[in-house]
């Protein structure tokens, strides 16, 4: 995709389609104000009529308007001015877009009125014009046989009117944006393979081929025989019952200039997650495919910061593993030592994440890190909580926990801070070992969280439970690309992009 910034002069850009934003009173924004004075009032007629009702989420096509260079234009509703924010104002492109790629337009002008105020700079507007384009662009990686649907004609957006003063920045943002898209699209395709073909050899593979494609990426794939000698006892626990032997990846960006400590990201990589013989129910357990999604996030980010040449240390740690239910698979009421030493009373099977991320987060510390930010579907307890909008996180550096949840919200991928203090901890107590690995029902999100902190202490680290927010369900079912756009905005200003 071609993506460029306009300054002005919408009416006679050579486009095949201008996308112009209408309010659900008829009134319309500055641009189309602008095509319907150039059409001698063409537009005013149409929306006298009331053909177009301006509702969010409604697109009219209109054809060989006088006076203005493009062959069509698109009204797409922006809703209520009253109401009109940045969350409509993506609707309204995002549907805009829809209905593009439905039809063989090459090339678009995006002149959409963007909300008032500071709510979308020049930077954000072309980041999200990028990001919106790439994710209506997404096509679900399906195995079907049948015919593969055409692909799409759009090959150029403009993206504007910018003032000459912002045209850098919008620029920048289009350049991110795109990255952004980019790196959602692969988190997607990794998290939307089924069990069969993701396994943990087969994200060590992805991880190797990433690093061939980027200079500044160095990959490491530790083997079962690696992961015994860095004595990762509660990792080997959840992968001894399946036949597929876990990976240890990791994965890191080196740039030629970079300033501060690195960031570690540490993934949940659960390639299927039966809950082992805590066995999880039968109805929906083929969700469990996206429980290796916290890893695909981190490959994201990686070849995200690798793209954009960020000059900012990143280290990406995944736990690969599969849980599964076998004769020689853990058992509820077993005793495992961790990489840190500890040992840890595994009374449920299907609390496996917290597991193999704890060895994980152990082996951060040796990078020094100035951040260690784990991302996992870690509990359903997050999800009763916060429902699918908002990701979960907490942790034991206020300021980081601060960053991410602001970065959720200008990337509008949000997350919601929970009350990580030091009462949750007691649930965890255990008789036979230093602690279990579930503290009950109540708060499950949170005792989840504090079973990290045990092994993060000394550390600035916070975590991301994404167990709501990385897939959906229904008749959509499919991976989101969730927290990609979250994390990418932490890592792009932490390299003070
Ligand atoms: N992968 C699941 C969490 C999950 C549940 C993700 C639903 C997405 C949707 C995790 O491994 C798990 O099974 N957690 C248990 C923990 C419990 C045993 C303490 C859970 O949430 O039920
Ligand atoms: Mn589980
Ligand atoms: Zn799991």
């Amino acid at each position: 995709m071609q993506f460029e910034v306009y300054a002005k002069g919408l009416a006679t850009l050579s486009v095949d389609c201008i996308v112009l934003g209408v309010y659900e009173d008829g009134e319309m924004s500055e641009e189309a104000a602008a095509v319907d004075s150039a059409s001698s009032g063409l537009l005013k007629k149409l929306l006298g009529r009331g053909d177009f009702s301006g509702r969010s989420g409604e697109t009219l096509l209109i054809t060989d308007i006088p006076g203005i260079s493009a062959s069509r234009a698109l009204l797409t509703g922006l809703g209520t001015r009253k109401n009109f924010g940045r969350k409509l104002w993506r609707r309204s492109l995002a549907s805009a877009l829809t209905a593009v790629l439905r039809t063989r337009i090459a090339s678009i002008a995006v002149a959409v009125e963007r909300p008032p105020g500071k709510e979308l700079d020049d930077y954000y507007f072309g980041r999200a014009v990028a990001e919106i384009v790439g994710s209506s662009l997404y096509r679900v990686n399906d195995l079907k046989t049948g015919k593969k649907p055409k692909t799409p004609a759009l090959q150029k957006v403009l993206a504007g009117p910018v003032k000459k003063s912002g045209i850098e920045a919008a620029e920048r943002g289009l350049e991110h944006g795109e990255a952004v898209a980019a790196a959602a699209a692969l988190q997607r395709d990794l998290a939307n393979l089924p069990a069969n073909v993701c396994t943990p050899s087969y994200l060590a593979d992805q991880a190797k081929a990433l690093g061939k494609q980027h200079s500044s990426l160095r990959v490491q794939v530790l083997d079962e025989a690696a992961i015994k000698k860095e004595k990762m006892g509660c990792l080997l626990a959840v992968a001894r019952g399946s036949t597929q032997p876990p990976r240890f990846i990791v994965i890191e960006h080196k740039p030629a200039k970079s300033a501060g400590d690195p960031v570690v990201l540490v993934g949940k990589g659960v390639t299927f997650d039966t809950g082992g013989i805590s066995l999880k129910d039968p109805p929906n357990m083929d969700e469990m495919k996206f429980d290796m999604s916290g890893s695909a996030a981190v490959l994201a980010c990686l070849s995200l910061v690798a793209r954009l040449k960020l000059p900012l240390r990143v280290v990406g740690l995944i736990a690969a593993v599969e849980n599964m239910p076998a004769g020689n698979a853990v058992k509820p009421g077993d005793i495992e030592t961790s990489a840190a030493g500890l040992t840890v009373e595994i009374l449920n099977t299907d609390a496996e994440g917290r597991l193999i991320l704890c060895d994980a987060l152990h082996y951060a510390r040796r990078f020094e890190p100035g951040a260690v930010v784990d991302i996992a579907t870690l509990t359903g307890a997050c999800v009763v909580a916060l429902g699918h909008h908002h990701s979960g996180c907490m942790g034991n550096d206020q300021d980081l926990v601060g960053e991410l949840v602001a970065a959720g919200v200008r990337a509008d991928d949000r997350a919601w801070q929970l009350p990580l203090t030091d009462e949750y901890a007691d649930q965890l107590k255990s008789n036979f070992a230093d602690f279990a690995n579930v503290g009950g029902r109540d708060g499950g999100a949170i005792t989840a969280g504090a079973f990290l902190a045990k092994f993060t202490q000394g550390l600035k680290w916070a975590h991301l439970d994404v167990a709501g927010t990385a897939y959906q369900g229904g008749a959509q079912k499919g991976s989101t690309g969730r927290p990609t756009p979250l994390l990418a905005d932490f890592l792009i200003r932490r390299a003070g992009r």
